[in-house]
């Protein structure tokens, strides 16, 4: 079934699992992102940039997401990451998104809690979910640029939970966007702090950079939505440059195409058994 945000991390919270959240940067993938998670029992959660909404057009990830959802035995959440401006946020949820982001990490903290709350009002008022940030990812996401990442103080998470109704929490834990080359330390001790204090699902940004031993930790404390991105571009360019280079011009596209599309459902498969430990809904229920 087509899902928010909202109704998948709330069983994830009762069975005890994490819900992967997997960038989609082209629609080819989206159909082998989707099989994996079926395949794996898995709900999934396929987010895309703003400019890659744009690129490919909000309405067709909608159509996507929504008819195979209908049609094959999996939840699909479809949620716009990284929105910060409320046009393209309102654009995503009026196309049919069910599930948006708002990234106010940037602002001062009070400007933050006062668009977050305008974007709730609407964003709820058509039932769709919504995740906000505080504490703020390094990297680069979306043409930004954070030298440092900075740490989520849990004193902000207590007072911005209290005044925005968000129905999932990014913080900054030490991760970055885009780190592809090697694995981060993780702030165990915060992030325990904050899981305590705060009884909202909390979300990982810059999953790439993240050692897998580090996931089932992150689970028990409170990480419910944990973002795949790079990993999967890496893997589907460079599956893509071993094909096209080795291929006549005028070979099917499709040759080329499905093994990048491969490469990329093998890793999300793999990230589920991890994120699921072992546990899906159906092992579950039927346990
Ligand atoms: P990576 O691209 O580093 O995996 O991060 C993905 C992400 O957090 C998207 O918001």
């Amino acid at each position: 079934m087509y899902k928010t945000l909202a109704s998948v991390l709330k069983e994830a919270e009762e069975l005890d699992y994490t819900v992967g959240a997997f960038n989609a940067h082209n629609l080819e993938m989206v159909p082998s992102m989707i099989e994996a998670a079926r395949d794996s029992g898995s709900p999934i959660i396929i987010q895309t940039s703003v400019s890659t909404a744009r690129y490919v057009g909000m309405s067709n990830f909608v159509a996507v997401c929504k008819s195979m959802s209908d049609k094959e035995a999996v939840d699909v959440v479809l949620h716009l990451d990284h929105a910060r401006d409320l046009t393209d946020i309102k654009d995503a949820i009026d196309a049919g998104y069910s599930s948006v982001m708002f990234d106010g990490s940037l602002l001062p903290f009070k400007e933050n809690i006062a668009k977050t709350k305008r974007v709730i009002e609407y964003a709820h008022g058509h039932g769709v979910s919504v995740e906000a940030e505080i504490g703020t990812i390094g990297g680069t996401e979306e043409g930004f640029t954070v030298k440092e990442g900075q740490y989520t103080d849990p004193k902000d998470a207590i007072e911005f939970v209290k005044e925005c109704d968000v129905d999932a929490l990014a913080v900054g834990i030490g991760t970055h966007h885009g780190q592809f080359q090697s694995k981060t330390k993780l702030n165990f001790p915060l992030l325990e702090e904050i899981h305590a204090d705060i009884d909202k699902p909390l979300v990982v940004h810059g999953g790439t950079g993240v050692n897998e031993d580090d996931y089932h930790r992150l689970t028990e404390n409170g990480i419910r939505k944990f973002n795949v991105g790079t990993e999967l571009l890496v893997a589907w360019t460079r599956t893509a440059q071993e094909y096209f280079g080795k291929t006549e011009v005028n070979n099917s596209l499709r040759n080329n195409i499905m093994p990048c599309n491969k490469a990329v459902h093998d890793i999300i498969a793999h990230k589920i058994d991890l994120f699921m430990n072992k546990k899906s809904p159906i092992s579950a229920v039927t346990e």
